[in-house]
């Protein structure tokens, strides 16, 4: 356990919590890092309380005789060496990774009147979302535009090129294999776009046909198994930008990005994987070498029937899936069968904030 002492002057006094370093109405910062004297140091350490008499240590600070008071709770959690927090919620360490047997009798699933009606129940769905990646909403109304709606509860809705929501159904003149009735693989949707978005919605508004079955995989426990059986693959595919591209008549879009995103503690943050928008690349032909062959390895990795979560949607079920982490998939069906989706994007750092404020008013309620 690390003293007052030794936290660090500039850090610590950054974390003023006093009316006049941070605004009391909003908690913003009222200063500039460059407005903090030369030379800052810590002059004198009190034993004191704070304002609701919690017990706290008030720091006298020289040159500026600077007064700030932290609350003994404050310190315990936040100072240099105290016990780590978690990362920032979306990287590998901050999920439950698994396998389909791994989720065997604890399928991620709502319904939608006990979601709309019940707090406790939307925390846990989006809960599910933030561990597993994932939760099925059932019983949502079978209604044109619904998930959009399905979309507000939690969040805002990303508009793209394919509009406000997307029609997954068998189109005359496709632009995308989507709207045909072919097998998609297992992929990641839009790694052509910076920044991607990072959730999907499918909400089912029938499915007559024969097959048409939904997959989904856990694209952090695929990296993973690859980093562990791999680790060269694994690096590769860390490391090399890959060209993502999408065209019609209309749009032209490309990002780089590889297919493993790392954050800087190098754990795993975000998978781009989709065998129909990859693009050209154009490195040296040994680098070329290494990850075509580390794509397939990645690629047979995914493809392990261990890993695939099967299941079908049905009228009125939507799905929630964390796009920078879960692949999707669907079995071919006959064209001539009656299978219709309709789907949208938005973005977990809303969801995410959803469940922050859900969370905040269970503590207090
Ligand atoms: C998609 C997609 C899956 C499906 O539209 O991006 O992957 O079940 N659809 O049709
Ligand atoms: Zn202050
Ligand atoms: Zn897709």
């Amino acid at each position: 356990m690390s003293t007052l002492s030794s936290a660090p002057p500039l850090w610590l006094r950054d974390n003023c919590p006093c009316a006049e370093c941070r605004d009391p109405r909003n908690g913003q910062k009222l200063f500039q890092i460059t407005d903090l004297p030369a030379g800052l140091a810590v002059d004198a350490v009190l034993d004191t309380l704070t304002a609701d008499g919690a017990p706290a240590r008030e720091v006298v600070w020289t040159p500026d005789g600077h007064r700030s008071v932290y609350a003994d709770t404050w310190l315990d959690a936040h100072l240099p060496g105290s016990p780590a927090g978690p990362g920032d919620g979306r990287g590998e360490d901050d999920k439950e990774l698994w396998d389909a047997a791994g989720l065997a009798g604890r399928f991620p699933e709502a319904e939608w009147s006990a979601y709309t009606a019940d707090p406790a129940v939307a925390a846990g769905a989006l809960e599910s979302v933030m561990r597993f990646g994932f939760v099925l909403l059932r019983g949502v109304p079978v209604r044109d535009r619904q998930v959009l709606e399905v979309a507000r509860t939690f969040g805002f809705v990303r508009e793209t090129n394919y509009g406000e929501l997307f029609e997954v159904r068998v189109e005359a003149d496709p632009n995308n294999l989507a709207f045909t009735g072919a097998r998609i693989t297992p992929h990641t949707d839009n790694p052509y776009r910076d920044p991607v978005p990072t959730l999907q919605l499918l909400h089912c508004l029938s499915n007559a046909a024969r097959e048409g079955d939904s997959g989904l995989v856990d694209g952090f426990h695929a990296a993973a198994l690859l980093r562990a059986e791999d680790p060269q693959a694994y690096e590769v595919l860390t490391r090399v930008p890959v060209p993502f591209t999408f065209a019609d008549d209309r749009t032209a879009l490309v990002a780089h990005r590889p297919l493993i995103g790392t954050d800087p503690a190098g754990r795993i943050r975000e998978i781009r994987f989709n065998n129909r928008s990859i693009g050209t690349l154009r490195r040296p032909a040994e680098e070329l070498d290494a990850f075509y062959a580390a794509y397939r390895r990645f690629g047979e990795l995914l493809s392990r029937p261990e890993l695939q979560l099967e299941f079908r949607l049905a009228p009125g079920d939507c799905l929630i899936f964390d796009n920078t982490r879960l692949l999707h998939a669907r079995t071919a069906f006959a064209e001539s069968g009656d299978r219709h989706l309709q789907g949208t994007y938005a973005d977990i750092d809303g969801l995410a904030s959803t469940l922050a404020v859900l969370r905040r008013k269970a503590v207090t309620a």
